[in-house]
């Protein structure tokens, strides 16, 4: 593999111009001086083609209604939930801290899907009030909805299936359709489900279920909408009526991982397992909902971080950059594999390896574990591709970190979307005694 192959995990928009790094027309090394490191910087053109991909696919391979509903969960703030509305999706948010991201965006409640394990009283308050669909993931839940509900609107109701088949992922932790999975319900309780709503007049119109995030291999899929087709014809559902097979169609993170799995594959599968599987049993076609997050905004983020320190231990060379597991958990958690560039002369011959850390106090705070680069002098900046999923939405507060600011580029264009938290606002929740 080579540095070319390095330079297409980042944004389409990314050039080499004058051994500089632009992004959609804007120069990261001067985004880095002016809004300092560690600094997320999100490519709108990268955002746009990816929900394009899923856009046309599901237009072309799907002869009924559908719909995307992105999944906050891999990133969300204002700006993007407004992004994922202006292409005409919906947003999926658990919990009512993302339920009020998307309100104070201005979504509507058609826009919203609620979704939740354990989802309390104030999450189901706020799903009642705000949204168009709530994705029940138990028994217990149901019957608090109903105990909620009271006279106002209720959002459709779907009903979560655990089919007892998980996809492969890169890591246990990111399966969830698996048997003895926490995430939703069995055969007997989708029918116990069932029977519930028809009592007390519960507008079920669907089924769901999610087997993980990150793969890249379709074929679990096709069991699972096998035995949810069989349990919604059990249930009734028909005419106006929703299927949701999930999200977590995979991204390349590293040179080693491309190419970068297909959008189109997945979404030609998935529709044509469920048309066939449908037709087969004689059912009316379902609206059909993709659910992704990563797909859509992991390739769009870029993260740039400068170098501290460059420092030797064994035969190893670290670089020891400004950020690392308070705002990229992800290989702490599940071992992921990132690759990197220099922001400035990327393209040289990478002679030299190195391992690339933060500064946080942990041995496990490691962003990269080896890696060739041109040799590198403190003070330089190195941007890490596919940082848009998970890294801000899992970023945390660890040794005072104070998470990074996030901009939008696009043709030269910049905002910044979210700011750079202060040491004030770590002192915002502190009551001195
Ligand atoms: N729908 C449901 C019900 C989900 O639980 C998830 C992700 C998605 C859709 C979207 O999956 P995606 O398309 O983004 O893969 N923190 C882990 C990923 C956790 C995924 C949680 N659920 C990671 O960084 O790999």
């Amino acid at each position: 593999m080579t540095i070319e192959d390095r330079l297409t995990l980042f944004p389409v928009s990314t050039a080499i111009q004058n051994d500089k790094m632009m992004i959609s027309g804007c120069d990261v090394e001067a985004l880095a001086e002016e809004h300092g490191t560690p600094l997320y910087i999100y490519d709108q053109t990268e955002l746009d083609r990816a929900a394009g991909l899923y856009r046309r696919a599901l237009a072309e391979s799907w002869p009924g209604a559908w719909s995307v509903t992105y999944a906050g969960k891999a990133f969300l703030n204002a700006a993007i939930a407004k992004w994922a509305a202006g292409h005409g999706f919906k947003v999926d948010c658990t919990g009512a801290g993302e339920i009020g991201i998307a309100v104070h965006a201005g979504l509507k409640r058609a826009q919203i899907l609620v979704h939740g394990v354990n989802k309390s009283e104030e999450d189901l308050l706020a799903a009642l009030r705000h949204a168009g669909t709530i994705v029940v993931d138990n028994l217990s839940e149901l019957r608090k909805i109903a105990n909620l509900a009271g006279t106002g609107p209720i959002p459709e109701l779907w009903l979560r299936f655990q089919p007892g088949l998980a996809v492969q992922t890169h890591h246990a932790a990111t399966q969830t359709g698996h048997e003895g999975s926490k995430f939703g319900m069995s055969e007997m309780q989708i029918m116990e489900a069932a029977a519930f709503c028809r009592q007390h007049g519960l507008p079920l119109k669907g089924i769901h279920f999610h087997q993980g995030s990150q793969f890249r291999d379709p074929s679990p899929l096709q069991p699972a909408i096998e035995k949810a087709l069989d349990l919604a014809q059990e249930i009734g559902l028909s005419g106006e009526w929703h299927f949701s097979p999930g999200g977590g169609w995979g991204v390349a993170y590293h040179e080693d991982e491309l190419p970068q799995p297909d959008v189109q594959e997945y979404l030609r599968a998935v529709t044509e397992w469920t048309r066939e599987s449908c037709q087969r049993r004689g059912m009316d076609l379902p609206h059909l909902h993709l659910e992704p997050g990563r797909s859509l905004v992991a390739r769009a983020g870029v993260a740039v971080y400068r170098v501290g320190t460059v420092k030797q231990t064994g035969d190893r060379t670290w670089l020891l950059v400004d950020g690392g597991m308070a705002d990229n958990p992800r290989k702490a958690l599940y071992g992921a594999r990132y690759s990197c560039l220099t922001v400035t002369k990327a393209m040289e011959n990478p002679t030299e390896k190195f391992s690339i850390a933060g500064p946080f106090c942990e041995s496990g705070d490691i962003l990269v574990d080896e890696i060739l680069l041109r040799p590198i002098e403190e003070g330089e900046l190195i941007a890490i591709p596919v940082s848009g999923a998970y890294h801000i939405s899992m970023a945390s507060n660890y040794n005072g970190a104070r998470r990074p600011a996030v901009l939008l580029v696009e043709n030269g264009k910049i905002r910044v979307i979210v700011t750079r938290e202060m040491i004030n606002d770590l002192m915002m929740r502190q009551i001195s005694t």
